[in-house]
This record gives C-alpha cells, structure tokens and sequence, in this order.
C-alpha cells in the first residue's frame, strides 16, 4: 500500500494505492488530523461485494482504467500509429512527494506509455492544481487524457454547471445526479460563452454562504470535456481534459491544461475566494502591480466602425471629464474597415479615417491625463482582406466553410503566421504609446484543433515578453473566452457585450464565482441598452459597472446634466474605494427575496465591506425581507451606512433609519438578522457601506 496526502488549514487530499496499481483519491474534505491512517482509511471504505458484482470493485483511480473492468468513462483513450486501440495498465514507476506538491508516475511497458500526475496545494488560497502527463516511446494518437480523476461527493443531490450565449453568458444549471453521465464536450475550439469550463459541486443543503462545495475549473481556451459519472456502484467520477479528439497528430507528448479544485466548508463563496484570490494574486501577471486599476472609456458604442478624430477627441474629452483614465479605441481603424465584412488581418492604419496616423489621436488623449489602447482581433481574417488576397491557404479550414461574422480563423499553429501577424502587431505597438490591447476572438473554429490555442497562447506570449508593459483584455464577443488559460496570459476580460445593467447585474453575479473584481471590465452602457433595447437610469448603470473593473463605453455625447453629476460622483466612488475593493472578496449573498441579488464585498482584513443589493424585478411581498451578510466577526461592532439613501423614491414612505442615519450594530446581528433595505423599484441598485468599529470588538 502506498499512501499520500497534501494538506492546507481546511482540507486534505487524500490518496492510496494498492500495490503497483494507480492511486486512487480516498479521501478529499476537511482536514484530517496528521495521525489518521491513511490505509486505514482506504481499507475502511472499500466497497462490499454481493450478487451480480465483481468480485472486486474496481477502482476509481486518478486515471480510471479500462483494462482494469472499470464500468464508466476511463481517463485516456489513446491509438497506435496505425489506429490500433492501446489498452495500458499502468504501474508504479516513482514519487515525489514535496510539502505543498506531488508527482506520481506510473509506466505501462508493454506500450511504452508514462503518466504522470502533478498534484500542488496552496496553502493561502486553498486551490488545488492538478495536471497529467502522457509520455509515450513511440508517437502515438490522442483521444482523450483526463486531468486526475476525483470521486464527487455522495451526499450531493445536484450540480451547478454553466452555459450562455452572446449578451448572456455565465447562466447556471442544475443537473440531478442520477445513474450515468453529465458530459459537457465543447468542441467551439475557443471556451466560448456556451461552455465556461466549470462545475460547483454541492453538498445537500448547501447555499452561498454555508455548507460544504467542491469546485472545478479547467484553465484551457480550446474547449473542454467534463465528465460527472455515477457509476453502477453508487460511486461518482469527475473528470476533465481538453475536448477529446483535438489533437489531429500523433505525438509522444500531451499534457492537459490545469484543472483548479477546491473544497470549501463555506458554501459556493468558499470556493469563489479561492478562484478568485488564486487568479488574482497567482495567475495574472500584471504589468504594475501596484497602479490603480484606470477607469476605462470605449468607443466602441458611441460611433462603431465610424471613425472620424475630431469627433473621437471631443468623445475623449468628455470621457476624461467622467473620470476615465483610459481610452480605448475598438474596431474600425485599420485597412477598409467601415463595417464587419472586411479587413481583418490587415493591420494597418486607415488613412483614410487616419490621414496623419493614430498619432493626433493619441497624443490628444494623453494630454488629457489618460493612457490609450487599441483593439485587435489577431486570430481572424476576412476571406475580403488584403492578407486573404494573398495567402488564402493562411485560412484555417476548408474553403466552402461556413463563415462566422463574414470572417474565418487563421492557422495559428503555422509558425509563419504567427510570425506575420507578430510583426504587423508589433510594429503599431512600436510605433505608438499604446499600453493595452484589447484582444478579441469573434467566432467560433470550423473544428476544434488545440494547436490553434497552442498557437495562440504562443502569439501573445511573445508580444508579452517583447512588450511587458502591455495590459491585454480577453474579448470574444463579450465573455467568449474567459478562463484561467486564457487570464495567466491578459489582466481583464470583456465579461460580456451586454451594457444593460439588469443583465450585467446576474452575470457578474455568476461569473463572481470564479473572477475577481479587478479582471472583471464592466462598463456604464448608452441610456437606451444597444443589445436589449432597455431604457435604465443612469444610476443603476453607474453602480453596476462600480461592482467591477470600471469604464464607460456610451457617447458622452448623449448625456444629460444629471447624468453626467450621477456618473461623476458613482466615479469618484469607485476611485476612492478601488485600491481595496482591487483585493477584496466578492461573496454572494443568500437573498431571501428571489428579486434581490445582492453581494458583499469584503476587504482583505475585514475591516470593512460594501454590499450592493440590486433589485432585478419587482418584488412579489409588497415590503423588502432583510438581507443577511456574511463573514463578519459576530461579535465586533460595524457602522453601516446607506450611500445612496438620497435616492430613495417619495413612494418609500416609512422611516427605516437607514434612510436617514448610518446604523452602529453587531456582525452578528448583520449576519443572523440581516439589514431591511427601503422599498425601491425594480432596477434599483442599494449601496451599503460597513466598517468596523475599532476597540469595541470582542
Ligand atoms: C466584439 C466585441 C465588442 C466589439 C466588437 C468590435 O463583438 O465583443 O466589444 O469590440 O467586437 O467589432
């Protein structure tokens, strides 16, 4: 028997093997005292036997076997050169067992196949990071290799996974456990707004704020497979790797992306901390660590494909005026692009937008205090573009494919490519003071081929190493390509092309779940919703967009008087809060009004928080539940006041005192009793500031 475990303050990951077979995860929870016996353990919860089984149930190892009558999904389908089907059974080759981290490897001979299985624990954050390796002699066809293989929980009756589309990413579902399989299979070859690759876990009677939750999520932008499985036994499989079937050559290597699991013992925002604090301060690399987070300004919104500089300067005029601090210019400065039919891969200036270059344009928007950023899509080309013209078989896919928004992918596994668009792409940055690329991806492959990403991941790695002072944002389309793949290599994500607050609102609310504040671009929208056609006042657009990373994207142009003071004091809001809120934890609020969603966001030190509480939709009782906070010291003091209490509506007529005077109460009583909120109409945003009272705790 040979026994491992890796071990933060709050849980252990517990494996053992029998003999020279594959290990199995025993054990994964809340922490187990240093003495337990981990064979004890494992010999303790084998399986009975009775009629109609096996006279051994086979195991459930980190790389469940077929050769071994496993009776569900195995971890790796793999072919010979010639297509013939490998059956390997693998056996202990070593370990290395290293304080927060674990290597495994295990060889099959007769094949000529190694795995290994890497296994690290961060003892801050709480995330696990799990990844396989296929090692083979001889160059072999890959059709599935799963990251290591973790039972699910037994007293769980569901799961939460996520869909979406455009305008509406990050929608959860709810899937019963039940004999057989979950299988999502995103073969978009980009992580697309359909398939965020991701899966909450609940144990019964879990909610945001309490109970136990096991989280996954896979950093790959190529499409991924999860596998959720209960076996004939009762016993329950997750398991996930890249979209089986996405490498098109044999190869004697392939490693799977890096899955992130997480058990948490404080309900969904357990597991969200950790996602989010493990992105934050683990994944991303910032280029200034230390600068403040600029409130952004897009264009795209205010005048599209129609450029014109005069007009672009009196915009970013206003814009600075708000209180942005960057300006970014989208689509529609480059070859003939007057609409979305042509031009991309052609990544020059239009002189025809541009007689004297971006430079007027930029050198305006730097003197008014803000740093500039441009929009690239690098991965695509219109079949209408001089690139095309030139070297059509630089096109990924057949020739008749059916088109994604008049455009196709390029091949970004071809080095010659990627060296071409480089150099197109370097060359604006060298020649301009341009700080941040926002990088969009707006269709999805012909197939999926995880060359392409590889490809991808290799583009902006090199521009990242030549030019580090270069933010990027994740865009495809809104938030079709967000995951932690993706973010080791960008600072922020397009969260979605949806500016209507009331939408934004839920999304950010999912999405909150695994992203953090600071990656997380939402912007104040035009007065009338562009996407949804939804007419929403300004402050609830404004306070929207202050949850998250903070920009306009409207025509400043279109504003009233009072719009233009309500944005500018949210604004100022948000500056004077975001050097916390940049490393706070977002949690999500268990709302006993279905109407309200509301989050708290908590800084690091606990000392003190701010909770907005949106309401989506009227509510069906005619007045406000209270509203329970969370992780709070129960028995410290807190001030909390109503920030925005002087827009309470004349038909809120009672007289709870928040609408007039900040309250001094205990975090138990926030967090057992909860706040009572003035009545409000629906898409109204209430803004509750808290802080902790010193000397008066415990
Ligand atoms: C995508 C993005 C938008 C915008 C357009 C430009 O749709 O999501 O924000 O940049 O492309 O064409």
């Amino acid at each position: 028997m040979r026994v491992w475990r890796l071990d933060d303050g709050r849980q252990t990951l517990a494996l053992a093997a029998t003999g020279d077979r594959l290990p199995q995860v025993v054990y994964w929870g809340a922490r187990l005292p240093d003495a337990e016996d981990l064979g004890t353990l494992q010999a303790a919860q084998t399986l009975d036997v009775t009629g109609g089984m096996l006279d051994e149930n086979p195991d459930l190892s980190i790389c469940p076997e077929a050769t071994r009558t496993f009776p569900g999904q195995p971890g790796l389908v793999v072919r010979g050169q010639s297509g013939t089907p490998l059956l390997p059974k693998f056996c202990y080759a070593e370990d290395e067992p290293n304080g927060d981290q674990l290597s495994l490897t295990y060889r099959d001979e007769d094949h000529g196949l190694t795995l290994t299985f890497h296994f690290a624990i961060d003892e801050d954050t709480h995330l696990i990071t799990a990844r396989t390796r296929l090692e083979a002699d001889d160059p072999v066809h890959l059709h599935w290799l799963a990251a290591p293989v973790v039972p699910g929980p037994q007293l769980s009756d569901e799961m939460y996974d996520f869909s979406g589309r455009w305008c509406g990413e990050f929608q959860m579902n709810t899937t019963a456990w039940s004999p057989g399989l979950r299988y999502r299979e995103n073969r978009t070859g980009r992580t697309g707004h359909e398939h965020f690759p991701g899966l909450l876990v609940p144990v019964r009677g879990a909610t945001n704020a309490q109970g136990e939750v096991y989280g996954f999520h896979y950093g790959w932008s190529g499409g991924h497979r999860m596998v959720a499985e209960e076996l004939p036994d009762g016993r329950r499989q997750v398991q996930w790797g890249h979209a089986s079937r996405m490498e098109a050559s044999a190869a004697t290597a392939f490693e799977t992306a890096p899955l992130y699991m997480v058990y948490s013992n404080d309900g969904l925002n357990g597991c969200a901390v950790a996602f989010q604090r493990h992105l934050r301060d683990r994944i991303i690399t910032w280029p200034k660590p230390d600068a403040p987070r600029p409130v952004h300004y897009n264009c795209w919104e205010a005048v599209y494909f129609d450029h014109n500089v005069e007009i672009l300067k009196d915009i970013a005029d206003r814009a600075a005026d708000l209180g942005a601090e960057r300006f970014v210019l989208d689509d529609g400065w480059f070859g003939l692009r007057d609409d979305d039919t042509r031009s991309l891969s052609d990544w020059q200036v239009d002189p025809r937008k541009y007689p004297e270059g971006l430079h007027p344009l930029i050198n305006h928007v730097h003197e008014r205090g803000m740093s500039f950023g441009i929009w690239f899509e690098p991965e695509m080309i219109n079949p209408d573009s001089d690139l095309h013209r030139a070297n059509p078989h630089w096109a990924l896919g057949s020739e008749d494919q059916t088109l994604g928004r008049q455009q196709k992918a390029i091949n970004m596994a071809l080095p010659e490519v990627r060296d071409f668009i480089y150099d197109r792409m370097a060359a604006i940055l060298r020649d301009h003071a341009i700080d941040y690329i926002k990088w969009d991806h707006n269709r999805v492959l012909p197939m999926p081929d995880a060359a392409q990403t590889r490809g991808s991941y290799a583009l902006i790695d090199r521009l990242r190493a030549d030019f580090p002072h270069v933010e990027i944002e994740s865009c495809a389309s809104g938030g079709g390509r967000i995951d932690f793949g993706i973010l080791k290599r960008t600072q922020r994500i397009w969260l979605s092309d949806s500016n209507d607050a009331i939408e934004r609102l839920r999304i950010q609310h999912n999405a909150a779940l695994f992203l953090p504040q600071v990656v997380t671009g939402s912007h104040v929208g035009p007065r009338t919703c562009h996407t949804s056609g939804r007419v929403i006042d300004i402050s609830m657009r404004a306070w929207v967009a202050a949850q998250r990373h903070m920009g306009f994207e409207m025509d400043p142009r279109e504003l009233t008087e009072e719009e233009t003071a309500v944005l500018g004091e949210v604004t100022a809001w948000w500056k004077a809060n975001r050097d916390w809120m940049a490393g706070a934890d977002i949690l999500r609020l268990d709302s006993a009004d279905p109407a309200v969603l509301a989050e708290q966001q908590l800084s690091r030190t606990g000392d003190r928080f701010v909770v907005f509480a949106g309401k989506e939709d009227t509510s069906r009782q005619i007045a406000p539940r209270p509203l329970r906070l969370t992780r709070l010291t129960p028995h410290a003091m807190y001030r909390v006041a109503l920030i925005n209490r002087g827009t309470a509506h004349h038909l809120s007529r009672g007289t709870p005192v928040l609408k007039s005077d900040p309250i001094e109460v205990s975090g138990a009583w926030l967090m057992t009793q909860g706040v009572t909120l003035p009545w409000s109409f629906p898409a109204t945003m209430w803004v509750l500031e808290g802080t902790l009272i010193d000397g008066k705790d415990g």
